[in-house]
Protein backbone atom coordinates (compact mmCIF):
# COMPACT_ATOMS: atom_id res chain seq x y z
CA UNK A 1 0.00 0.00 0.00
CA UNK A 2 1.15 3.39 -0.85
CA UNK A 3 2.27 5.81 1.94
CA UNK A 4 -0.08 8.66 2.36
CA UNK A 5 1.63 12.00 2.50
CA UNK A 6 0.77 14.50 5.47
CA UNK A 7 0.23 17.54 2.68
CA UNK A 8 2.40 17.58 -0.64
CA UNK A 9 2.37 20.74 -2.82
CA UNK A 10 -0.08 21.08 -5.89
CA UNK A 11 1.98 20.80 -8.59
CA UNK A 12 1.95 19.75 -12.17
CA UNK A 13 3.03 20.46 -15.44
CA UNK A 14 1.15 23.92 -15.55
CA UNK A 15 3.21 24.67 -12.67
CA UNK A 16 6.76 23.57 -14.49
CA UNK A 17 5.40 25.77 -17.91
CA UNK A 18 5.04 28.31 -16.13
CA UNK A 19 8.16 28.19 -13.87
CA UNK A 20 9.90 27.78 -17.13
CA UNK A 21 8.82 30.25 -18.97
CA UNK A 22 10.41 32.56 -16.54
CA UNK A 23 13.31 31.09 -16.10
CA UNK A 24 13.73 31.19 -19.92
CA UNK A 25 12.37 34.90 -20.17
CA UNK A 26 15.80 36.14 -18.86
CA UNK A 27 14.16 37.92 -16.06
CA UNK A 28 14.06 35.61 -12.59
CA UNK A 29 13.98 38.19 -9.68
CA UNK A 30 11.46 40.39 -8.79
CA UNK A 31 9.64 41.80 -11.82
CA UNK A 32 6.69 41.54 -14.58
CA UNK A 33 5.59 37.84 -12.80
CA UNK A 34 5.57 39.34 -9.17
CA UNK A 35 3.91 42.75 -10.05
CA UNK A 36 1.43 40.61 -11.95
CA UNK A 37 1.10 38.12 -8.54
CA UNK A 38 0.03 41.22 -6.75
CA UNK A 39 -2.34 42.81 -8.59
CA UNK A 40 -4.52 39.10 -9.05
CA UNK A 41 -3.70 39.16 -4.85
CA UNK A 42 -5.37 42.13 -4.04
CA UNK A 43 -8.12 41.49 -6.45
CA UNK A 44 -8.76 38.11 -4.64
CA UNK A 45 -8.60 39.36 -1.52
CA UNK A 46 -10.81 43.25 -2.36
CA UNK A 47 -7.98 45.31 -0.86
CA UNK A 48 -5.90 48.27 -2.38
CA UNK A 49 -2.64 46.84 -2.17
CA UNK A 50 -0.71 43.72 -1.29
CA UNK A 51 3.10 43.08 -1.20
CA UNK A 52 4.17 39.94 -1.71
CA UNK A 53 7.28 38.89 -0.50
CA UNK A 54 9.98 36.11 0.89
CA UNK A 55 8.18 34.40 3.68
CA UNK A 56 4.84 35.51 6.15
CA UNK A 57 7.66 36.19 8.87
CA UNK A 58 9.86 38.39 7.00
CA UNK A 59 6.57 40.58 5.83
CA UNK A 60 5.32 40.89 9.13
CA UNK A 61 8.69 41.20 10.76
CA UNK A 62 8.51 44.65 8.48
CA UNK A 63 4.94 45.60 9.43
CA UNK A 64 6.53 45.82 13.30
CA UNK A 65 9.46 47.83 12.63
CA UNK A 66 7.52 50.30 9.69
CA UNK A 67 5.17 50.82 13.06
CA UNK A 68 8.33 51.83 15.19
CA UNK A 69 7.87 48.51 17.77
CA UNK A 70 10.73 47.82 19.90
CA UNK A 71 12.48 47.36 23.49
CA UNK A 72 9.75 48.46 25.97
CA UNK A 73 6.89 47.83 23.73
CA UNK A 74 4.70 44.94 24.08
CA UNK A 75 3.14 42.45 20.82
CA UNK A 76 0.33 40.48 22.02
CA UNK A 77 -0.37 36.89 20.53
CA UNK A 78 -2.00 33.59 21.34
CA UNK A 79 0.40 30.72 23.11
CA UNK A 80 -0.90 28.54 20.76
CA UNK A 81 0.32 29.41 17.49
CA UNK A 82 3.85 28.41 15.78
CA UNK A 83 7.06 30.04 17.15
CA UNK A 84 7.35 32.92 13.63
CA UNK A 85 4.45 34.76 15.55
CA UNK A 86 6.84 35.50 18.26
CA UNK A 87 10.15 34.85 17.41
CA UNK A 88 9.46 38.41 15.16
CA UNK A 89 8.31 40.12 18.14
CA UNK A 90 11.49 38.94 19.61
CA UNK A 91 13.80 39.84 16.57
CA UNK A 92 12.46 43.80 17.30
CA UNK A 93 13.21 43.81 20.72
CA UNK A 94 9.71 43.95 22.15
CA UNK A 95 7.79 41.60 24.55
CA UNK A 96 5.78 38.99 23.05
CA UNK A 97 2.67 38.81 26.07
CA UNK A 98 1.23 35.37 25.32
CA UNK A 99 -2.40 34.82 25.94
CA UNK A 100 -4.55 31.64 26.40
CA UNK A 101 -7.28 29.96 23.90
CA UNK A 102 -10.72 30.20 24.16
CA UNK A 103 -11.86 27.02 26.26
CA UNK A 104 -11.88 24.04 24.17
CA UNK A 105 -10.53 25.72 21.04
CA UNK A 106 -6.96 26.77 19.97
CA UNK A 107 -8.52 30.24 19.15
CA UNK A 108 -7.66 33.58 21.26
CA UNK A 109 -10.40 34.70 23.43
CA UNK A 110 -10.85 38.51 22.94
CA UNK A 111 -11.40 38.72 26.73
CA UNK A 112 -7.72 37.56 27.63
CA UNK A 113 -6.71 39.25 25.39
CA UNK A 114 -8.63 42.59 26.82
CA UNK A 115 -6.93 41.68 30.28
CA UNK A 116 -3.63 41.97 28.77
CA UNK A 117 -3.59 45.38 27.34
CA UNK A 118 -1.25 47.64 29.01
CA UNK A 119 0.07 50.89 28.33
CA UNK A 120 2.74 49.25 26.31
CA UNK A 121 0.87 47.53 24.31
CA UNK A 122 1.56 48.29 20.30
CA UNK A 123 0.03 45.74 18.25
CA UNK A 124 -2.04 42.38 19.04
CA UNK A 125 -1.51 39.70 16.48
CA UNK A 126 -4.66 36.75 16.41
CA UNK A 127 -3.53 33.30 14.43
CA UNK A 128 -6.42 31.92 12.46
CA UNK A 129 -5.20 28.74 13.25
CA UNK A 130 -6.01 25.80 10.58
CA UNK A 131 -7.89 28.45 8.42
CA UNK A 132 -10.56 28.98 10.69
CA UNK A 133 -11.07 32.88 11.36
CA UNK A 134 -10.53 34.69 14.90
CA UNK A 135 -13.19 36.70 16.42
CA UNK A 136 -12.28 39.78 14.51
CA UNK A 137 -15.11 41.37 15.36
CA UNK A 138 -14.25 41.28 19.32
CA UNK A 139 -10.98 42.17 18.55
CA UNK A 140 -11.59 45.43 17.46
CA UNK A 141 -13.92 45.90 20.58
CA UNK A 142 -11.19 45.30 22.49
CA UNK A 143 -8.95 47.45 20.55
CA UNK A 144 -11.67 50.61 20.56
CA UNK A 145 -12.55 50.22 24.52
CA UNK A 146 -8.68 50.40 25.11
CA UNK A 147 -7.77 53.12 22.91
CA UNK A 148 -7.37 55.76 25.61
CA UNK A 149 -4.35 53.62 27.13
CA UNK A 150 -2.71 53.91 23.86
CA UNK A 151 1.18 55.89 24.20
CA UNK A 152 2.41 56.13 21.03
CA UNK A 153 5.72 56.90 20.74
CA UNK A 154 6.68 56.81 16.56
CA UNK A 155 5.44 58.69 13.74
CA UNK A 156 3.51 55.63 12.28
CA UNK A 157 1.72 55.54 15.94
CA UNK A 158 1.08 58.78 16.36
CA UNK A 159 -1.07 58.74 13.10
CA UNK A 160 -2.82 55.86 13.80
CA UNK A 161 -3.89 56.38 17.12
CA UNK A 162 -4.32 53.31 18.45
CA UNK A 163 -2.83 49.99 18.75
CA UNK A 164 -2.23 47.81 15.06
CA UNK A 165 -3.79 44.99 14.44
CA UNK A 166 -2.12 42.69 12.19
CA UNK A 167 -3.21 39.31 11.71
CA UNK A 168 -1.70 36.10 11.36
CA UNK A 169 -3.38 35.08 8.28
CA UNK A 170 -0.50 32.46 7.68
CA UNK A 171 -3.19 29.83 7.28
CA UNK A 172 -6.64 31.09 6.26
CA UNK A 173 -5.82 32.84 2.52
CA UNK A 174 -9.19 32.19 1.19
CA UNK A 175 -11.04 32.43 4.89
CA UNK A 176 -14.00 34.41 4.84
CA UNK A 177 -15.43 36.54 8.11
CA UNK A 178 -18.91 38.00 7.27
CA UNK A 179 -18.91 37.39 3.71
CA UNK A 180 -15.79 39.30 2.96
CA UNK A 181 -12.30 37.57 2.93
CA UNK A 182 -10.08 37.65 5.68
CA UNK A 183 -7.95 40.48 4.35
CA UNK A 184 -10.73 43.17 4.63
CA UNK A 185 -10.53 42.31 8.73
CA UNK A 186 -7.66 43.46 10.72
CA UNK A 187 -5.23 46.77 9.52
CA UNK A 188 -2.69 44.46 8.01
CA UNK A 189 -2.85 40.44 6.83
CA UNK A 190 -0.02 38.35 6.67
CA UNK A 191 -0.12 35.10 4.08
CA UNK A 192 2.61 32.62 4.62
CA UNK A 193 2.92 30.50 0.76
CA UNK A 194 5.13 27.95 2.49
CA UNK A 195 5.46 24.70 0.97
CA UNK A 196 2.58 23.32 2.93
CA UNK A 197 0.06 25.51 2.66
CA UNK A 198 -2.66 25.68 0.33
CA UNK A 199 -0.97 27.99 -1.99
CA UNK A 200 2.21 27.66 -2.33
CA UNK A 201 5.31 29.40 -3.68
CA UNK A 202 7.73 27.05 -2.34
CA UNK A 203 8.54 29.66 0.41
CA UNK A 204 7.01 33.38 0.08
CA UNK A 205 4.68 35.65 1.66
CA UNK A 206 2.14 38.42 1.08
CA UNK A 207 0.43 41.75 3.03
CA UNK A 208 -2.26 42.65 2.83
CA UNK A 209 -2.95 46.32 3.37
CA UNK A 210 -6.20 47.50 4.59
CA UNK A 211 -5.88 50.87 6.60
CA UNK A 212 -8.83 53.11 6.30
CA UNK A 213 -6.87 55.51 3.09
CA UNK A 214 -6.65 54.31 0.01
CA UNK A 215 -3.43 56.36 0.01
CA UNK A 216 -2.15 55.27 3.13
CA UNK A 217 -2.13 51.69 1.79
CA UNK A 218 -0.14 52.95 -1.95
CA UNK A 219 2.07 54.51 0.56
CA UNK A 220 2.58 51.50 2.99
CA UNK A 221 3.11 49.33 -0.19
CA UNK A 222 5.98 51.66 -1.61
CA UNK A 223 7.87 52.23 1.92
CA UNK A 224 7.60 48.50 2.62
CA UNK A 225 8.78 47.50 -0.84
CA UNK A 226 12.05 49.25 -0.37
CA UNK A 227 12.54 48.29 3.21
CA UNK A 228 12.58 45.03 1.62
CA UNK A 229 15.28 46.03 -0.73
CA UNK A 230 17.97 47.40 1.38
CA UNK A 231 16.35 50.43 1.34
CA UNK A 232 16.77 50.95 -2.09
CA UNK A 233 14.26 53.57 -4.28
CA UNK A 234 14.74 51.20 -7.50
CA UNK A 235 14.47 47.75 -7.89
CA UNK A 236 16.72 45.71 -10.30
CA UNK A 237 13.91 45.94 -13.66
CA UNK A 238 13.55 49.83 -12.79
CA UNK A 239 17.51 50.07 -12.94
CA UNK A 240 18.07 48.56 -16.17
CA UNK A 241 18.30 50.20 -19.70
CA UNK A 242 21.10 52.84 -18.77
CA UNK A 243 18.72 54.08 -15.28
CA UNK A 244 21.56 52.97 -12.65
CA UNK A 245 21.68 55.58 -10.26
CA UNK A 246 19.77 54.70 -7.16
CA UNK A 247 19.80 55.77 -3.46
CA UNK A 248 19.57 54.23 -0.05
CA UNK A 249 17.20 55.57 2.24
CA UNK A 250 17.07 53.22 4.97
CA UNK A 251 19.30 49.87 6.35
CA UNK A 252 16.75 47.97 4.57
CA UNK A 253 16.28 44.07 4.65
CA UNK A 254 16.27 41.38 1.57
CA UNK A 255 13.18 39.77 1.45
CA UNK A 256 11.80 40.17 -1.99
CA UNK A 257 9.92 37.46 -3.76
CA UNK A 258 11.20 36.71 -7.49
CA UNK A 259 9.55 35.85 -10.38
CA UNK A 260 9.93 32.25 -10.15
CA UNK A 261 7.72 32.13 -6.64
CA UNK A 262 5.41 34.63 -8.41
CA UNK A 263 4.62 32.27 -11.31
CA UNK A 264 4.08 29.05 -9.31
CA UNK A 265 1.59 31.58 -7.58
CA UNK A 266 -0.08 32.87 -9.83
CA UNK A 267 -0.64 29.20 -11.50
CA UNK A 268 -2.12 28.49 -7.70
CA UNK A 269 -4.22 31.45 -7.38
CA UNK A 270 -5.74 31.10 -11.40
CA UNK A 271 -7.25 27.38 -9.55
CA UNK A 272 -7.45 28.58 -5.72
CA UNK A 273 -11.67 28.16 -6.18
CA UNK A 274 -11.11 24.47 -7.07
CA UNK A 275 -8.17 23.49 -4.72
CA UNK A 276 -10.35 25.20 -1.67
CA UNK A 277 -13.68 23.40 -3.12
CA UNK A 278 -11.36 20.04 -3.00
CA UNK A 279 -9.97 20.60 0.63
CA UNK A 280 -13.22 20.87 2.01
CA UNK A 281 -14.88 17.98 0.76
CA UNK A 282 -11.98 16.23 2.39
CA UNK A 283 -12.77 18.10 5.68
CA UNK A 284 -16.64 17.51 5.17
CA UNK A 285 -15.43 13.27 5.07
CA UNK A 286 -13.79 13.29 7.76
CA UNK A 287 -16.74 15.00 9.64
CA UNK A 288 -19.00 12.09 8.85
CA UNK A 289 -16.17 9.57 9.22
CA UNK A 290 -16.09 11.28 12.91
CA UNK A 291 -18.93 12.40 14.18
CA UNK A 292 -20.32 9.61 16.45
CA UNK A 293 -16.88 8.68 17.45
CA UNK A 294 -14.82 9.62 20.02
CA UNK A 295 -13.76 12.47 18.71
CA UNK A 296 -14.63 16.50 18.87
CA UNK A 297 -14.43 17.47 15.37
CA UNK A 298 -12.78 20.52 14.27
CA UNK A 299 -15.13 23.99 13.64
CA UNK A 300 -14.91 25.02 9.88
CA UNK A 301 -18.27 26.93 9.83
CA UNK A 302 -20.34 29.14 11.84
CA UNK A 303 -22.84 32.16 11.53
CA UNK A 304 -19.97 34.63 10.75
CA UNK A 305 -17.13 32.77 8.95
CA UNK A 306 -15.71 29.68 7.04
CA UNK A 307 -12.33 28.36 7.30
CA UNK A 308 -9.80 28.34 4.43
CA UNK A 309 -9.31 24.63 5.36
CA UNK A 310 -6.10 23.77 5.58
CA UNK A 311 -5.83 22.07 8.45
CA UNK A 312 -8.17 19.05 9.56
CA UNK A 313 -7.24 19.99 13.53
CA UNK A 314 -9.03 16.35 14.77
CA UNK A 315 -9.32 15.92 18.69
CA UNK A 316 -9.61 12.71 20.39
CA UNK A 317 -12.18 12.85 22.89
CA UNK A 318 -10.45 12.49 26.61
CA UNK A 319 -7.11 11.68 24.86
CA UNK A 320 -3.98 12.52 26.51
CA UNK A 321 -1.16 13.87 24.92
CA UNK A 322 1.14 10.16 25.51
CA UNK A 323 -2.07 9.01 23.38
CA UNK A 324 -2.15 11.25 21.01
CA UNK A 325 1.39 10.53 20.48
CA UNK A 326 0.75 7.22 19.80
CA UNK A 327 -1.81 7.04 17.50
CA UNK A 328 0.40 8.83 15.29
CA UNK A 329 3.27 6.61 16.02
CA UNK A 330 0.96 3.69 14.93
CA UNK A 331 -0.26 6.36 11.75
CA UNK A 332 2.95 6.00 10.65
CA UNK A 333 3.51 2.24 10.73
CA UNK A 334 0.87 1.99 8.51
CA UNK A 335 2.11 4.25 5.74
CA UNK A 336 -0.01 7.46 7.18
CA UNK A 337 1.73 10.82 8.07
CA UNK A 338 0.07 13.25 10.50
CA UNK A 339 1.22 16.18 12.76
CA UNK A 340 0.71 18.22 15.58
CA UNK A 341 -0.23 22.02 15.24
CA UNK A 342 0.81 23.45 17.21
CA UNK A 343 3.05 22.78 20.51
CA UNK A 344 1.87 25.65 22.36
CA UNK A 345 4.91 28.16 22.96
CA UNK A 346 5.51 27.76 26.53
CA UNK A 347 6.46 24.16 26.01
CA UNK A 348 9.78 24.96 24.11
CA UNK A 349 13.01 25.73 25.11
CA UNK A 350 13.21 29.14 24.39
CA UNK A 351 10.24 29.86 25.03
CA UNK A 352 10.53 29.04 28.74
CA UNK A 353 13.55 30.30 29.24
CA UNK A 354 12.01 33.51 28.92
CA UNK A 355 9.81 32.43 31.85
CA UNK A 356 7.22 31.51 30.19
CA UNK A 357 4.54 28.66 31.92
CA UNK A 358 2.21 26.13 30.16
CA UNK A 359 0.26 26.24 33.33
CA UNK A 360 -0.36 29.59 32.81
CA UNK A 361 -2.46 28.90 29.55
CA UNK A 362 -4.96 25.85 30.73
CA UNK A 363 -7.32 25.88 27.59
CA UNK A 364 -3.96 25.95 25.18
CA UNK A 365 -2.82 23.00 26.38
CA UNK A 366 -6.14 21.24 26.52
CA UNK A 367 -6.68 22.12 23.05
CA UNK A 368 -2.78 20.78 22.58
CA UNK A 369 -2.97 17.41 24.20
CA UNK A 370 -4.96 15.61 22.55
CA UNK A 371 -4.83 17.47 18.61
CA UNK A 372 -3.94 15.33 15.83
CA UNK A 373 -3.81 17.11 12.33
CA UNK A 374 -4.84 14.76 9.80
CA UNK A 375 -3.58 14.96 5.83
CA UNK A 376 -5.31 17.10 3.62
CA UNK A 377 -4.51 18.17 0.18
CA UNK A 378 -5.56 18.59 -3.57
CA UNK A 379 -5.52 15.24 -4.88
CA UNK A 380 -6.15 13.33 -2.11
CA UNK A 381 -8.75 10.55 -3.64
CA UNK A 382 -11.81 9.33 -1.49
CA UNK A 383 -9.92 5.88 -1.20
CA UNK A 384 -7.06 7.59 0.69
CA UNK A 385 -9.41 9.57 3.11
CA UNK A 386 -11.33 6.68 4.07
CA UNK A 387 -8.50 4.80 4.89
CA UNK A 388 -6.73 7.71 7.25
CA UNK A 389 -10.10 7.60 8.52
CA UNK A 390 -10.46 4.03 9.44
CA UNK A 391 -6.93 3.64 10.29
CA UNK A 392 -8.07 6.31 13.07
CA UNK A 393 -11.24 4.52 14.11
CA UNK A 394 -9.62 1.56 14.80
CA UNK A 395 -6.37 2.95 16.44
CA UNK A 396 -8.79 5.23 18.86
CA UNK A 397 -11.54 3.78 20.69
CA UNK A 398 -11.72 6.49 23.61
C1 LIG B 1 0.73 30.43 12.29
C2 LIG B 1 1.95 30.69 11.46
N1 LIG B 1 2.43 31.94 11.41
C3 LIG B 1 3.52 32.23 10.68
C4 LIG B 1 4.17 31.26 9.96
C5 LIG B 1 5.43 31.62 9.21
O1 LIG B 1 5.26 31.57 7.83
P1 LIG B 1 6.55 31.59 6.86
O2 LIG B 1 7.14 30.23 6.90
O3 LIG B 1 5.99 31.96 5.50
O4 LIG B 1 7.47 32.63 7.37
C6 LIG B 1 3.70 29.96 9.96
C7 LIG B 1 4.40 28.93 9.18
O5 LIG B 1 4.12 27.77 9.20
C8 LIG B 1 2.57 29.66 10.74
O6 LIG B 1 2.10 28.41 10.81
Amino acid sequence: MHNIPFSPPRVDDRTVEAVTEVLRSGWITTGPKTAQFETELAEYIGVDKVLALNSWTNACELVLRWFGVGEGDEVILPAYTYAATANIVMHVGATPVLVDSLPDHCHIDPHAIAEAVTERTKVIMPVDIGGMPVDYDGIWSVINEKKSLFRPNSTEQEKLGRILFLSDAAHSFGATYKGKQIGQQADISGYSFHAVKNLTTAEGGALAFNLQNKEDNEELYRRLRISALHGQTKDALSKTDGNWRYDIIEAGFKCNMTDIQAAMGLVELGRYDETLACRKSICERYDEAFEDGPFIIPPQQDADCETSYHLYQLRLRNGSERDRDALIEALREQGISSNVHFQPLPLLSFYKEQGYHMSDYPNAWKAYENEISLPVWYGMTREMVARVSRAVQELWKG
